[in-house]
């Protein structure tokens, strides 16, 4: 059994006092929740005061990014050992939006990837196609493409730590959920691939979550698909009540 992850990306909100009362709301919420595991993911200013305020919880924190050197002349960067420090547990590599906007490669998220599992923590890696690519057909040559680009250097035993993050770019802070069956048939997809290059085993154990117009009111057919194992929230992950009704799917 695949235990689900239910995981806020908050993207470029939240200041730590922000943050701090998200937590007191929050933490009641879903203090009973014990089928799944909780991760929110704040800005880096924002790490120190999540994680404080998340002691003692079932609540992990995480970030939204690294960089994959362990030092040097890097301005603005920030190591995966450093993030270890700061209490965080996860950390979210390759979303669509850095690829998009920051112009990351495959071959960077690989490097990031690797730094991630070599510090300990958890990875979260995105992948997900465009509209124009979903339309040309060449969905599953993206996914492909992304899947591998990142994992291909992996052993079978870091393979096993990572979770997969299926964000179709076009549902991503549109409204425009993408049906279950079509998330699941991303997710199966995703899923052989795993297959093909790290075994069944290992497949078998892969979570993928869902990412992509998550809401309180779609998450229950999302999560109904065996396929799904949990999601990867955005704009609804940023009220205290919106994001735990999404974790009490
Ligand atoms: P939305 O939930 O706002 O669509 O964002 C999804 C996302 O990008 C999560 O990483």
């Amino acid at each position: 059994m695949r235990r689900p992850v239910l995981a806020a990306n908050w993207k470029l909100h939240k200041t730590q006092a922000e943050t701090r009362a998200f937590l007191e709301k929050f933490k009641p919420l879903v203090a009973q929740s014990s089928h799944c595991e909780i991760v929110v993911c704040p800005p880096f200013t924002s790490l120190g005061a999540a994680v404080a305020a998340a002691r003692d919880s079932n609540i992990a924190i995480g970030a939204q990014d690294v960089f994959w050197e362990k030092k040097g002349a890097y301005t603005g960067e920030v190591t995966a050992a450093m993030l270890a420090e700061a209490g965080c547990q996860h950390v979210i590599v390759g979303h669509s939006e850095r690829r998009q906007y920051f112009h990351e490669t495959d071959g960077e998220v690989s490097r990031k990837l690797l730094a991630v599992l070599s510090a300990g923590l958890t990875p979260i890696v995105c992948v997900g196609e465009t509209l124009q690519e979903r339309e040309a057909k060449a969905t599953e040559a993206v996914l492909a493409r992304q899947f591998l680009g990142a994992c291909n250097a992996l052993t079978t035993t870091q393979f096993s730590r990572i979770i997969v993050a299926y964000e179709p770019v076009w549902a991503i802070g549109t409204g425009q959920t993408a049906t279950p069956e079509l998330a699941a048939t991303a997710h199966r997809f995703l899923r052989q691939q795993a297959d093909e290059r790290f075994g069944a085993p290992a497949a078998q154990e892969l979570r993928i979550l869902y990412g992509g117009s998550v809401k309180p009111d779609n998450v229950k057919s999302l999560m109904a698909q065996r396929e799904i194992d949990g999601g990867l929230v955005g704009g609804a992950s940023l009220e205290p009540e919106s994001f735990a009704a999404i974790v009490n799917f």
